[in-house]
This record gives C-alpha cells, structure tokens and sequence, in this order.
C-alpha cells in the first residue's frame, strides 16, 4: 500500500521583495517536481527514506502531522520517501512543493467525510478559505468538524479527496511555521495550482480570483488576493532557464536587508513602487501573450532589484550572459545568491551561455501543472475515530 504525490517548483516573473510592502508579485510553476511517496508502518515512529524520522529536524513534516494525521485519532505511523529534481534552498519553492504534495498525499490517505445536503457537499473535515470552523493556521482541531462529523455519509477518494484550496493553505501553514511566522502563500499556491499566480493587496479582476490568504505576524496582520492566470496564450512557445549560481543566501537576510534599507531613507519607497508598476505592466503583458513585453518588464525589474542591492555579481554575470539569447532576464526570489531566471525562445542558447558563465542550468517549459496524485486510485490508510479532537 503506497500513495504518492508530488507539486512544482516556482520561480518568481516580477515583484519580489516588493510583494512584501504589498506590490502586486507573479510566479510561474516550473518543470521540475517534488515526488513524496508515503506507506503505513508498524510501531509508534515514523521513518524519513528508511531512518527514524527526527520532526525537530523536519518541521514542515511536523507541522502536516499536526494538521492532518494526528496520532491520537488513531493514524498509523508513516514511511516516507522524497525524490525530485528542484534544487533545494534556491528560491525554487522546494520546501512549499514538499509541503504541497505531502499534504496531498496524506489528504488522499485519510480521505474526506462529508455530507451531501439539498443545498449541496459539505465537508465534514478539511480545510478551507470557505470554512470558518477549522484552522490550518493553528491546527488545533485537526480540520474535524464535530457536529457534521457525527453525521458523517460518505467518504471521498483519491483525487476526488484531494482540494487545491486546502493544499495550497496547508502548504503556506507549514511554510510560515518553519519559517518562523513569516511567508507570503506565493510560493505554496503556485505549487498547488500550477500555471501562473498572480499576488496583490487588492483584488485585480473578478475572472481569475482564487481566495484571500491572511497571516498574522509579530508585526501585524498581512492579506494576499490571489488570482491564477493559467498559462497565458502563447505560453507553450517559449521557455524558462533557471540560473543557480550555488550560492546560499537565506531568503529573511534578504528580506531585512531591504526593509532596512527603506527604513534608513524612507523615500527609497519609491523604488518599490516602481517595481509594482513594472509587475502591472509585465501582468498586462503576459494576459495579452506579449512575450517580448514580459521579458523587457523582467530585465527593468532586475535593474530595479540590483538598485536595492539583492542582487550579487555570480547573479549579474548569468543575467548578463542570458540576455543576448533571451526575452528578459532577472534574479528570483530572494537574491544575494540563489537563482536568476530568462525567458527565451531559445533555450538550448540561453543555457549553454548560463553554463558557460558559471551557472547551472535547468531548462522549463513556461507555466507546468501543479500539485497531483500520482496513484489516483488508492484507498485510504485509516479514518479519524474520535469526533471531537
Ligand atoms: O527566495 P524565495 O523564493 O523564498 O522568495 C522570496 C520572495 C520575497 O519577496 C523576497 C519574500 C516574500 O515573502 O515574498
């Protein structure tokens, strides 16, 4: 008995670090994938690729066991296997995919219970920007609904178990609690939904709205609208390389660097500003399949970004040496390391130049499926016995 389930990587197209101050950002779900493979086991510990797993170590795992397999409501222990090609620690969302398609698979273990009123399905666990009454963000109840719970009638299987909207909550739960209460859900939505997401403090079209997500931090309450572009027409010819210069940057240095920076000379808040109007006009782009725009709004953002002082000289070279070969060209993510990204229609050329210049290359069509099953006909490992966890 095995389910498995993996999610995409990301990489960031416009309005990184200015997300933060509430500038509209937009991600783009890449190639490369995290497979989490999960089998029920004899005994009380669980096991991580065949050793004993260490949740201290592990918190995205701890917070998910919290969150959906709760040990006493009778779930089994768990053997765990991870394998995939996004490299990890490099702004590429591996922790948010990991997240993603872990909670899949533990969702399609544990199926759902709900209840199929008049007025249609209602759940009687789970996790939703819809539901009130559960809460992925502390995880207190186990997403049990009680009352509905005791009226349980049917359970839901495999894929049809499976919910975007809760995955993609769950994901950004477990990222903000390792992370230390703080992450934008941009990266665990693009790995549930795939294609492209679109982030801002506003909602920016009726048409493409997904949910709200809010986040408590130690400095205030912080609200995201996001919105799934899909893949925009004209996506399927042209691609992304990914640039790694292997050099490790952790994303909240990055981050500080920045909001001290706007501390120090509060009219650098301008640069920011400019930076959302370089993402609007790079969205517009992208709607209308205007490639060769999208690529100018990611080079102008990278100027911008450099201007900041996120970007680093092992980033500056690959950009350098994929802009003759590519539509535009930009760090991603954080900075000060890590990966930069090009648009090209040339991806052999854009590559071989990235390699040549220092960098790793890795090679994504533009706009890739998000999170799924990949053993869409499994059955579920157990079902909560208490009601009221
Ligand atoms: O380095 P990454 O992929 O985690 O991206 C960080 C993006 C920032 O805008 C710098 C921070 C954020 O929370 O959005």
């Amino acid at each position: 008995m095995n389910i498995e389930a993996s999610a995409p990587g990301k990489c960031i197209l416009f309005g990184e670090h200015a997300v933060v101050f509430g500038q509209p950002a937009v991600a783009v779900a890449i190639e490369q994938r995290i497979h989490v493979s999960i089998q029920p086991i004899e005994g009380e510990d669980w096991t991580l690729e065949g050793t004993k797993l260490n949740p201290r170590k592990h918190p995205h795992l701890k917070m998910l066991r919290r969150l959906l397999w709760p040990r006493k409501d009778g779930a089994p222990a768990l053997s765990i296997e991870i394998h995939g090609d996004i490299p990890r620690a490099s702004g590429l969302g591996s922790s948010a995919a990991l997240s993603v398609a872990a909670s899949a698979a533990l969702r399609a273990a544990r199926g759902r219970w709900v209840i199929e009123s008049e007025q249609g399905r209602v759940w009687a666990e789970g996790y939703s920007s819809e539901i009130e009454d559960t809460d992925a963000y502390t995880g207190e109840n186990s997403g049990i609904r009680a009352d509905i719970y005791a009226k349980k009638e049917r359970q839901l299987l495999g894929n049809e178990a499976l919910d975007l909207d809760e995955c993609s909550m769950i994901g950004h739960s477990v990222e903000a609690s390792a992370q230390g209460g703080r992450a934008s859900p941009m990266d665990a939505s693009t790995c549930a939904h795939g294609g492209v997401i679109l982030l801002s403090d506003q909602i920016e079209s009726d048409n493409d709205y997904l949910y709200q997500r809010q986040l408590e931090m130690s400095d205030g309450m912080r609200t995201w609208e996001l919105h799934d572009l899909g893949v925009p027409k004209g996506g399927e010819e042209v691609y992304l390389v990914i640039g790694n210069t292997g050099v490790h940057a952790p994303t909240a240095d990055q981050v500080a660097k920045v909001a001290k920076a706007i501390q120090d000379e509060p009219e650098r808040m301008k640069e920011i500003e400019t930076i959302g109007l370089i993402a609007r006009r790079g969205i517009e782009a992208l709607k209308n399949g205007d490639y060769e725009a999208v690529g100018r709004a990611m080079t102008e953002n990278q100027v911008m970004l450099r201007g900041l002082g996120v970007s680093c000289h092992e980033l500056d070279d690959l950009v350098r040496a994929a802009a003759p070969s590519s539509l535009g060209a930009k760090l991603t993510g954080a900075g000060g390391g890590g990966c930069m990204v090009a648009l090209t229609r040339n991806p052999e050329m854009t590559s071989e130049a990235i390699k040549n210049a220092g960098g790793k290359a890795l090679i994504s069509k533009f706009g890739n499926q998000g999170m799924r099953l990949e053993t869409p006909d499994c059955e579920p490992f157990w079902s909560p016995q208490s009601s009221s966890s």
